[in-house]
């Protein structure tokens, strides 16, 4: 008994340049997860812990589901282990679940995903359309070599064929190699015009998780419209304990300025309440290596 709750690789998929999926043993994470939710990874004794955020679980398989991207050493060590191997520990869920609302059918969900983004994206979308809301996924890449789960018998292609009309996806590449040619901002706007006119469904709220720059663009873009809209903020936390500091989010709250972290008060934050022009070159900062690696992979 004792030794199922050792987090063992059970599957690992090569998803795109870096970036590696794995499915571990962690029943005790699987049978209370909810939609939003990350762990905290321990890939090795004397390695430093990773914040990942659920892309999938399965309470009777007991296992989840991890998308990591090589970024670091930490991050390049965790995508060398291989089926078999145990992490030296994992630990959650952690962070609020999303808050999820019925609409139902005739209103919409848009999902703005860039890059890496999508993996934490799925499970939200799913929570939404299991409610039976209408959802709308906007999954922007670079280029179409760097797309994953798209295929008929991956995720995005498996959900489509569950939920059939209640779901639709645009893709979008810098490149136009799939998809729009441009950034997820493209359609979205469409939509928010649209609507503007009294035309397609209303759009109910905007999810957005990627690169902080394409999730600043959405956010402006949605504020103009009043469409309420909330940004995962999973790609900027360190170590996901509350103590680095590195996802400290300037927030205004009652027409005050406070400070939030996004591991302990997100990772879901109103994204018209941060204030971008103090947010964006702090995580610049902290993160320059990172986000050019993200760049080069996602938007
Ligand atoms: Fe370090 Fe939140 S990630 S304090």
């Amino acid at each position: 008994e004792v030794a199922a709750e050792i987090p063992v690789i059970v599957a690992k998929t090569h998803l795109s340049v870096g970036i590696e999926e794995f499915t571990v043993r962690a029943p005790v994470v699987a049978a209370s997860a909810q939609a939003g939710q990350f762990v905290r990874v321990l890939p090795t004794p004397d390695g430093e812990l990773i914040p990942l955020t659920l892309a999938d679980w399965d309470a009777a398989a007991g296992t989840i589901t991890l998308v990591v991207q090589a970024m670091g050493t930490s991050t390049l060590g965790l995508n060398q282990m291989q089926v078999g191997q145990a992490l030296a520990g994992v630990a959650g869920p952690l962070g609020r679940p999303s808050e999820l609302h019925h609409y139902g059918a005739d209103d919409t969900v848009v999902f703005t995903a860039g890059g890496l983004g999508l993996p934490p994206v799925y499970p939200i979308m799913r929570e939404h359309l299991r409610l039976g809301n209408h959802v709308t996924l906007i999954s922007g890449f670079r280029s179409a070599d760097l797309m994953f789960w798209d295929g008929e018998d991956e995720r995005v292609g498996r959900i489509q064929a569950e939920f059939g009309e209640l779901l639709d996806v645009i893709y979008a590449t810098n490149d136009g190699s799939y998809g729009i040619q441009g950034f997820v901002t493209s359609p979205l706007e469409e939509m928010l015009k649209a609507n503007q006119e009294g035309k397609g469904r209303r759009i109910a709220e905007v999810v957005t998780i990627g690169p902080p720059m394409m999730m600043r663009a959405v956010s402006d873009l949605t504020k103009g419209y009043g469409v309420p809209t909330v940004a995962s903020l999973n790609s900027i936390m360190v170590d996901a304990t509350g103590m680095c500091g590195a996802c400290m989010v300037p927030v205004t709250e009652d027409g005050k300025l406070v400070r939030k972290h996004a591991c302990i008060d997100g990772p879901e934050i109103d994204s018209h309440a941060i204030d971008w022009d103090k947010f964006l070159p702090r995580f610049g900062l902290f993160r320059s290596q990172e986000q050019a690696s993200r760049v080069r992979h996602g938007f």
